[in-house]
């Protein structure tokens, strides 16, 4: 979480660091701000909540400078308030730092520097990094010298960046572990710096990425990468090929929306040069470095993902399980890594992530290296750090994802992994070549059926509208679709702040129908699969309890109607596809609940779209 952003060049930094910081704030909004270096002194601007509230500020006094940093913060430590917002400045108001992530020494390194007579103004973990670089800094070090003094001091994950009025016309940042990205961005006689991609798009393509245990010392006409103890390192330039436009909202009231309704598009992509033509099989190109021995020789494949990603991976075990006949667990990330995990030889470690930089995945990805895994992401953003530690990596190709909500990396993820399921089937013998080629020829429908699905939205619409203020509701599905209820739920928790149970259908009878009255909203996902009847039985069972079903049921489907007080129509398609379908008609209900309730649809309170924060 958080964003930083940086500029080092020879236009006014300030709008374009308000820039960087407006593409950046998904990353968090509990507060923002900039400090730019001008003649000598530091100007900071800084202000509680929203980047709005920052621009009003730099409206009324703005900040001149041709060097600066700005910030976008997600609390940690230290409540979401002006005094807590980066930049901190040292005691002397030279020297100002931005950071992203946990400095978990913070404690016993701010004794000392109490006792020193340095004086704190916020309860950040942050600040004692700034004055820990004064000190440095007094003994007539340059910024990167005191950096490099600094740095190896703190414990924990973080991106940080720093700039000073006694080393003017320079930034210097780093990172310590996987706490977020820090990307340099090359211009013409300028230099950028920020969090993620989209913040640099607007004025370069060409980037480098800080790797954890780096520096880089960025002035207007030179990027100088260091290692920890300060040797020169050499980078690679890489070219990014999103295009800005993408990013943009494009007419929609909300990213969420237009992210909804990106879906087909988003999965033509993940599904373009999938499959060769000649052999009918399915392939990763470069991509995939797993070959027919190695997808034999797996024993084990375990997922570790977080919130939305881990009900993909879900999905992905069942199909995996189903096609490939290959044993699946799904870890919650933030507890593989905790708990001691065994791997066993043959085993496969596969992340799961949209952006590839949250904390928890990267440490559990850690802990199945150290324990001896092939690691494999399947990941959206490309060049995060996800896919940089990984052996093999499929992207997702569903184009920058905004809105903190995920939906069409979360489409994109189950379509990828029914492509890998496929994939090892056929590698492995476990599916027949007539067996694959159906199941291909499907897949390769669902964006015709999402379209199908998106043009039923003005009904999703009126039936959130109706319920929007329930405080309680419940999703149930089975199979496959077990992981659709459990998607559907967070959804609509994290957008409505509704509280909302995803559960196993099954599992009803074992405490949750106890919470079934006549208001309490069921929407069941009771498409014509194997699991049909046994979702009817327990539809009777809401039902009998007084509680109102809302059915998502296949468009042809004429028993359901009796059955339950409303129902969402989906076109039918083959049960292992349909998780891809399904979930759409929930985001919809989750994003119009959310809006007709005046909530904040696309940054969500206390959410963020990287969580780089254990
Ligand atoms: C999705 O709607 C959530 N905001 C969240 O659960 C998210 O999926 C999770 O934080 C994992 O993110 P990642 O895919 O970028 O790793």
């Amino acid at each position: 979480m958080c964003g930083i952003v940086g500029y080092a060049g020879t236009r006014e930094a300030l709008p374009l660091l308000m820039g960087g910081l407006r593409r950046l704030e998904y990353r968090g909004y509990d507060s923002a701000g900039v400090a730019l270096q001008n003649a000598g002194v530091l100007e900071v601007r800084r202000a509680e909540g929203k980047l709005d509230n920052l621009a009003t500020v730099v409206q009324k006094e703005p900040a001149a400078g041709r060097t600066g940093i700005g910030h976008t913060r997600w609390a940690t430590h230290g409540r979401p308030t002006e005094a807590n917002a980066h930049p901190h400045v040292d005691c002397g108001g030279g020297t100002a730092v931005i950071h992203n992530g946990i400095i978990e020494n913070f404690e016993e390194l701010k004794g000392p520097l109490l006792a020193a007579g340095h004086t704190f103004r916020s309860d950040t973990d942050t600040e004692v990094v700034v004055h820990l670089l004064e000190d440095e800094l007094k003994k007539g070090r340059s910024l990167e010298e005191a950096a490099l003094a600094v740095v190896p001091r703190l414990e924990g994950a973080a991106a940080l960046a720093f700039v000073s009025a006694r080393d003017p016309g320079k930034i210097v940042a780093a990172r310590i572990a996987n706490a977020g990205g820090v990307i340099v961005g090359y211009g013409d006689g300028e230099n950028f710096l920020a969090s993620d991609v989209p913040a640099l798009l607007e004025h370069t393509r060409t980037v480098s990425y800080v790797e954890p245990g780096e520096l880089v010392v960025v002035t207007p006409g030179e990027v100088r990468f260091l290692s920890k103890t300060g040797e020169r390192i050499a980078k690679e330039r890489e070219t990014i090929t999103w295009d800005a436009i993408a990013a943009a909202k494009a007419g929609f009231k909300h990213f969420m929306l237009k992210e909804i309704h990106e879906q087909p598009r988003a999965i033509s992509d993940t599904l373009l040069g999938r499959v060769d033509r000649a052999s009918g099989r399915v392939v990763f190109d470069r991509d995939l470095k797993l070959d027919e021995a190695g997808a034999r020789a797996l024993g084990r494949i375990t997922f570790v993902a977080c919130g939305t990603a881990s009900h993909a991976a879900l999905v992905g075990k069942y199909l995996i399980e189903r096609l490939a006949r290959i044993p699946c667990d799904v870890e919650i990330a933030s507890e593989y890594r905790y708990r001691n995990p065994v791997v066993t030889p043959g085993q496969l470690v596969i992340a799961v992530t949209q952006s590839g930089e949250t904390v928890d995945t990267l440490a559990a990805m850690e802990e199945g290296r150290k324990q001896g895994a092939r690691l494999l992401s399947l990941v959206n953003v490309v060049g995060s750090q996800a896919s940089r530690m990984a052996d093999d990596v499929i992207y997702l190709h569903a184009g920058p994802e905004i809105a903190v909500a995920s939906t069409k990396a979360y489409t994109a993820m189950v379509v990828d992994l029914y492509l890998l399921a496929i994939h090892l089937a056929q590698r492995r013998g476990t599916v027949t070549p007539a067996e694959s080629s159906r199941l291909l020829a499907e897949v390769f429908h669902l964006p015709t059926l999402m379209d199908a699905v998106l043009r039923e939205e003005a009904k999703v619409r009126a039936l959130a509208y109706h319920y929007h203020r329930a405080s309680d509701f419940i999703f149930l599905g089975r199979g496959v679709n077990y992981p659709t209820a459990l998607e559907g739920a967070l959804k609509l928790k994290e957008l409505s702040y509704s509280h909302a149970e995803g559960t196993a259908a099954g599992e009803m009878k074992h405490g949750i129908n106890a919470l079934i009255d006549q208001s309490m909203p069921v929407v069941a996902i009771v498409p014509r699969d194997s699991n049909y009847k046994k979702m009817l039985s327990n539809i009777q069972e809401v039902r009998a309890r007084a509680g109102i079903v809302i059915a998502l049921a296949d468009d042809d489907d004429q028993e359901i109607a009796d059955r339950a007080d409303e129902v969402i129509r989906i076109p039918h398609t083959n049960e292992l596809l349909t998780p891809a379908l399904a979930v759409v008609p929930l985001q919809l209900l989750a994003y119009h609940a959310a809006d007709r309730r005046g909530n904040d649809v696309d940054q969500p309170r206390n959410l963020a779209k990287s969580v780089t924060v254990e």
